[in-house]
């Protein structure tokens, strides 16, 4: 055969698999995802090896320099990081992403990532905060308003939601995740997903969404960021694992590996979760960035001999685009096989195409001075800021402050801090925040005057605690969760003016609050409440809205006991679960928060007390507002297995839900729990509904309710 005809072959077998790539990757697909799969092919099938590895790199830019544009029109950026707000604008994106389009052979867009994690200009909540509102609509709402904003200035990729389950408030980054319960983070990652990506992620105001960090970051060993986890199967199955697929499943078209090792293998290059997990078993369509750095620091790890090796053992297991470094630049042909290449392209290709960048590479540079911070936005971030307090203490209704003449002294480090917006502030401006003072000044009922002191006209004191900006987030662990330096000594002197002590703490992440529950009246959690913090207390405060809000992480009553959560499983002696002299009994368990009115449980009823594998439970309680005020109450509904064929934990939520109750309103609320809910994973990690009988709980919080029992026969 001449050499012509062996190469004629081999075009043929290589025109043969891609078509049948394409066949494959477009049987369940819907027909505007087929044209962007023959796209797919056309593009890659022009493309130059470097032009696939320059897809692959993601760099960081922070400023427009001659470099910058060359890199760009050679085909070697494929995604832009911007970490610095002073540089991006709607204009600047565009100069850049005009070189790629015109001035790049393959004129393939570039994807403008940022971390739009609570917020882009207009700042709600931090993420733990957001789920204390238990309110998925509304967190969904706060991602597309961040969506909204961060597009109009250019950016088209955001690296949230972040959904590694953490059960030890230790670890600074518990602040991103939605809590230590896997089912509310799988329900508030499908909502936050939905929030960013819309309906259409290619509309102009949508963000294409990255779960991140895959998978067990959230277990760092001993809370100490980026150090190694030791996981069992179960416990990645059971815990980690789930929020992840309810994120493929709610459409999210990226994942970030973790920096973490998982039992001996760093998720940057771990095959078995990247593509045996989330690209086969879940059909995961989209792509996988690594973290900031991650694949150089195989290295560290021991787990590659050089840089081409950790890019190498990367792109083999899965990932698909490697963030920062450059290290993929040194990949030639013969390192890497052209399949694992190809596939990473496709990936990022289609991830492009479906963001509608090659359609619309550009961004509308009139959208910014319309479209962010409107009044509009605070509105959504005082509503949420409120909604995500949490009440633990009122004793002798300090609170709120309604209705009575009254000098308000507002004090304390946090009472005009105007950096209250988390650790991820994105594109917010402290000078857009309202402190605390400010919204206490500005909001104070006719009768309320608000000062600054204590003087000997104080009635009240309002003091103002917590944790800075940068003590939690990345890189930001604590080995002792108390309020930091002195803060709970003070507390403690205020109690000599002898008036009431209204403690707001400003935290990142659960703390230990034993001293602060004894030395105030009332406290107050705010979180990192963002913007508009102050003016939502200020709405607390004064009563203009009612506190809902309750706890998704169980606040230890002391950091020995960390790790603190609700859903542990017995031990074989449970009463002697303890310390010396010491009960590990969290100060204020997961799903506990006060309300200005009180409610009461009663008429638990089991409509189906019995069920087959197929069958659906119907449970109900009712509901009575038994206060003066109208409110809202978070109703949690937990179950337990009692017996498994492997050992369950002594409580699992499996639903919840907000009513509104109007003072001496009485309403009931209905859950139906499919079996299929109650699945356990056997052996292999499949769901399988086992018989047996369970213990049902409709409650307050995880640690009492109405409890009932029912069976599946
Ligand atoms: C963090 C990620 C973040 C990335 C890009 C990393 O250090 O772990 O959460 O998305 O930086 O800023």
């Amino acid at each position: 055969m001449s050499l012509k005809s062996i190469e004629l072959l081999a075009l043929m077998a290589l025109i043969m698999l891609l078509t049948a790539w394409a066949e494959q990757k477009t049987k369940n697909v819907s027909e505007s995802d087929k044209l962007i799969y023959q796209k797919v092919e056309d593009v890659l099938s022009r493309m130059t090896f470097e032009e696939k590895i320059g897809q692959m790199s993601q760099k960081v830019v922070n400023k427009i320099d001659e470099k910058i544009k060359q890199d760009i029109r050679d085909g070697k950026i494929g995604s832009i990081l911007v970490t610095e707000k002073s540089f991006l604008t709607a204009s600047v994106k565009n100069e850049l992403q005009k070189i790629a389009i015109e001035e790049s052979r393959m004129g393939i867009p570039i994807i403008f990532g940022h971390d739009v994690i609570n917020g882009f200009k207009t700042i709600f909540p931090i993420s733990l905060a957001q789920s204390c509102t238990w309110d998925t609509a509304l967190v969904k709402e706060c991602a597309a308003i961040a969506a909204k904003e961060a597009s109009a200035f250019g950016i088209d990729w955001t690296f949230a939601p972040m959904v590694d389950v953490s059960r030890d408030a230790r670890w600074g980054r518990i602040a991103e995740c939605f809590g230590e319960d896997t089912y509310l983070n799988e329900s508030f990652c499908a909502a936050s997903v939905k929030g960013f990506q819309g309906n259409n992620v290619a509309d102009e105001d949508r963000l294409v969404s990255c779960l991140k960090h895959f998978v067990g970051y959230g277990n760092a060993l001993g809370g100490r960021d980026y150090q190694y986890t030791d996981i069992s199967d179960r416990s990645m199955y059971e815990v980690y694992l789930p929020p992840y697929k309810a994120g493929v499943d709610a459409g999210a078209l990226t994942v970030m590996s973790a920096f973490n090792d998982i039992n001996g293998v760093p998720a940057t290059a771990n095959k078995k979760l990247l593509t045996s997990v989330l690209k086969e078993k879940w059909g995961f369509p989209g792509f996988v960035v690594s973290d900031w750095d991650a694949v150089e620091q195989l290295l560290n790890h021991g787990y590659a001999a050089d840089s081409i090796d950790a890019a190498v053992k990367s792109f083999n297991a899965g990932v698909d685009m490697e963030m920062k470094s450059g290290i993929a630049y040194q990949l030639k042909p013969d390192y890497i096989s052209a399949k694992v290449i190809n596939d990473a392209v496709r990936r990022l290709l289609y991830v492009k195409l479906k963001k509608g960048l090659f359609n619309k590479p550009y961004t509308d540079e009139s959208r910014a001075s319309r479209e962010v911070l409107t009044a509009e936005h605070r509105q959504m971030a005082r509503k949420t800021a409120a909604e995500s307090m949490v009440l633990l203490e009122n004793k002798n209704q300090t609170l709120p402050i309604k209705n009575r003449s009254l000098t308000v002294a507002v004090v304390g480090s946090f009472a005009k801090e105007q950096n209250i917006m988390g650790w991820w502030k994105s594109f917010g401006d402290e000078k857009d925040v309202i402190t605390t003072f400010q919204g206490l000044k500005n909001n104070a009922p006719s009768k309320v005057n608000v000062v600054d002191k204590i003087t000997t006209l104080t009635d009240i004191i309002i003091a103002c605690v917590g944790e800075e900006f940068d003590t939690f987030g990345e890189a930001h662990s604590r080995s002792d969760i108390n309020l930091p330096g002195n803060q709970s000594d003070w507390i403690k002197q205020l109690k000599k003016y002898g008036k009431p002590i209204v403690t707001v703490v400003f935290n990142g992440r659960p703390l230990v609050l034993t001293p602060e529950k004894e030395n105030s009246d009332a406290l107050l959690l705010a979180w990192h409440p963002g913007t508009e913090g102050g003016n939502a207390l200020a709405d607390v405060i004064y009563g203009v809205k009612n506190p809902s809000g309750k706890l998704t992480t169980s606040f230890p009553s002391h950091s020995g006991h960390i790790p603190v959560f609700y859903n542990a499983r017995n031990s074989g002696r449970p009463q002697s679960n303890t310390y010396i002299k010491e009960l590990p009994t969290p100060l204020y368990p997961f799903g506990y928060g006060l309300s200005y009115t009180s409610f009461s449980y009663s008429d638990l009823k089991i409509i189906s007390s019995q069920i087959d594998i197929n069958g659906i439970v119907k449970v109900s309680a009712k509901i009575t507002n038994t206060g003066n005020l109208a409110g809202t109450e978070v109703v949690q509904l937990y179950v337990r297995d009692l017996v498994g064929s492997t050992t369950r934990p002594i409580k699992e939520l499996k639903g919840f839900k907000r009513l509104y109750l109007k003072a001496g309103e009485t309403q009931e609320v209905k859950f139906d729990l499919p079996a299929s809910e109650l699945a356990v994973l056997n052996q292999d990690f499949e769901p399988i509904v086992e018989k047996g009988t369970f213990k049902i709980w409709i409650a307050a919080n995880s640690i009492e309710g109405l409890e009932g029992s029912f069976e599946i026969k």
